[in-house]
């Protein structure tokens, strides 16, 4: 299919049709407005654990609207490739859907960004080589720009959420990966873009620019992603997300297509929301977090000296059943073990002994926001004992035992203590100041941001060695056979 005219072009001419084509754009346009309606009732509906599933299906009934509207207004001359591509790609998503382990949806999320972000460029380049020699030297500049937008916007979220995925999923080093001549590098990138930029917009009849500017987003995101350390990616997924809506709201500037607009501002705004709120938990500026490659490196920090105090399960079990008051805080070990209905088991049995259980819940625990929310709701913890990091730190020194079930960062004392730590200032759930501390984790190695903890030195701490729900586990048969 050649460029063809934006559909607000079509609709200036409108008058100019016969009654029926006008009937059939009034119904595009009505059904627009119904897609766009489901969409915000979906996003509506997803905001709450309860209600998510039925959230996911009214979004998706929203797309599937848009997308058969689109291919009725957009007039497709051969349906052969989008019914071979919905075939295969549907195919594709729906075994991903179900055969997807839990502890990889934080990945998968991350692919879905950096996908969203290839079709926007894609459609983008599509759309400038369908134009041809007059259209090109006709048409207004300021499809142009978008076009040059949409291209930049979705190169930049398709690498950067490839690394992104990478890191998720332990195939890159979290940590930040920074060399001598990154700086340079990348202010190097900004000036060749925007010169790139103004040539093609200014002399868009060759492609060459074109080419060039693509080369140029897909290679910016790639440095600017991958200068990111572990900690401050939370911050980065959101911020790809809200990219990806970006890219794709440009798209439709430049096609014509108001769904696509809307589509990509609703998910544009969601994810900017998103973003503020992880800057916040995380006590970053969105522009320390982006301009942390470009930083000087920090100081390598103190080293961390101390002994580890290793306890079995079973004098973990004796310790607390003396204990009233409990503190459990989940991370992201918690979902590898699987351990959330073990944990809730160990619950009930340190309330039927009469102790008191709370939980502690970081934003950035896990690997995507609410990961632990969702876990800890499956194996119908009550939400009222769900605590945010702001609640319990005022009163730590009252609970008699924390036990910190695969989580590392969230706990580390070091974003307090160690200036030059690369998480120094994150606020943490400071664990260390309750009278006993147990981790339950398999090893002393450092979390996702690749920073040693000094929480397992701490005199009150002892480290319970092992897979998180094999470890609960033999605490739970303990409480059995007292
Ligand atoms: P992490 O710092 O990643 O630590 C998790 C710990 O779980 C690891 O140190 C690991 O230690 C342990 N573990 C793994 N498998 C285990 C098992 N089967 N049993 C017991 N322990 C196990 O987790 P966190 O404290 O939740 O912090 C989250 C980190 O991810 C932060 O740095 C955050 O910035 C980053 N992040 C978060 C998000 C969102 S939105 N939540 C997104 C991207 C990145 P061992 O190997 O020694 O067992």
């Amino acid at each position: 299919m050649g460029y063809r005219p934006h559909a607000w072009h079509v609709q200036e001419k409108s008058e100019t049709r016969s009654t029926k084509m006008n009937d059939i754009l009034t119904i595009i346009n009505l059904s627009y407005v119904v897609a766009a309606a489901l969409f915000i009732i979906g996003l509506k509906l997803l905001s709450h654990p309860d209600t998510a599933r039925k959230g996911n299906f009214v979004s998706a009934l929203g797309m599937l609207v848009a997308v058969l509207v689109t291919l009725l207004d957009q007039q497709i001359i051969s349906y052969h490739y989008i019914v071979l591509g919905f075939v295969i790609g549907g195919a594709i998503g729906a075994w991903k859907a179900r055969t997807i382990e839990m502890t990889a949806m934080p990945e998968m999320v991350s692919l879905f960004n950096g996908f969203g972000g290839l079709a926007s460029l894609v459609l983008g380049w599509a759309t400038f080589t369908g134009m041809d020699l007059p259209t090109l030297q006709t048409e207004s500049i300021f499809v142009f720009v978008t076009l040059l937008f949409t291209i930049l916007v979705g190169g930049i979220t398709f690498s950067g959420s490839v690394v992104a995925w990478g890191k998720l999923s332990g195939k890159i080093k979290a940590k930040a990966f920074i060399f001598k001549g990154l700086r340079e590098l990348s202010v190097l990138h900004l000036v060749a873009i925007a010169v790139v930029g103004y040539l093609f917009v200014t002399a868009p009849s060759t492609s060459l620019w074109l080419y060039f500017a693509i080369a140029l987003a897909l290679s910016f995101g790639l440095w600017a992603t991958i200068s990111i350390g572990g900690a401050d990616m939370p911050v980065v997924i959101a911020l790809l997300n809200s990219y990806s809506g970006i890219a794709a709201s440009a798209a439709g500037l430049a096609t014509g297509n108001t769904i696509l607009v809307v589509t990509g501002l609703l998910v544009g705004a969601s994810g900017l929301i998103l973003t503020s709120v992880m800057c916040k938990a995380m006590n970053r500026s969105l522009i320390n977090v982006l301009l942390s490659g470009f930083a000087k490196p920090v100081a390598a920090g103190e080293k961390i000296e101390g002994e580890i105090k290793v306890l079995s399960a079973q004098d973990a079990f004796y310790v607390l059943e003396a204990a009233q008051a409990v503190l459990v805080v989940p991370g992201y070990g918690m979902a590898v073990a699987q351990a959330q209905h073990a944990v809730r088991e160990l619950q009930s049995l340190l309330e039927e002994n009469g102790a008191t259980v709370d939980y502690a819940i970081h934003a950035v625990a896990g690997r995507m926001p609410g990961h632990m929310n969702v876990l800890l709701a499956e194996a119908d913890v009550p939400y009222d004992q769900l605590y945010e990091m702001e609640d319990v730190n005022p009163r730590m020194e009252n609970y008699d035992v924390v036990i910190v079930i695969g989580a590392n960062d969230v706990v580390n004392p070091a974003a307090k203590e160690m200036k030059g730590s690369p998480i120094y200032g994150m606020p943490v759930i400071e664990a260390y100041r309750a009278k006993t501390v147990f981790v339950l984790k398999r090893s002393a190695d450092a979390g996702f941001a690749g920073v040693d903890n000094p929480l397992f030195f701490k005199d009150n701490t002892r480290m319970v060695l092992g897979d998180a729900k094999d470890t609960i586990n033999s605490i739970v048969r303990e409480f059995a056979e007292a």
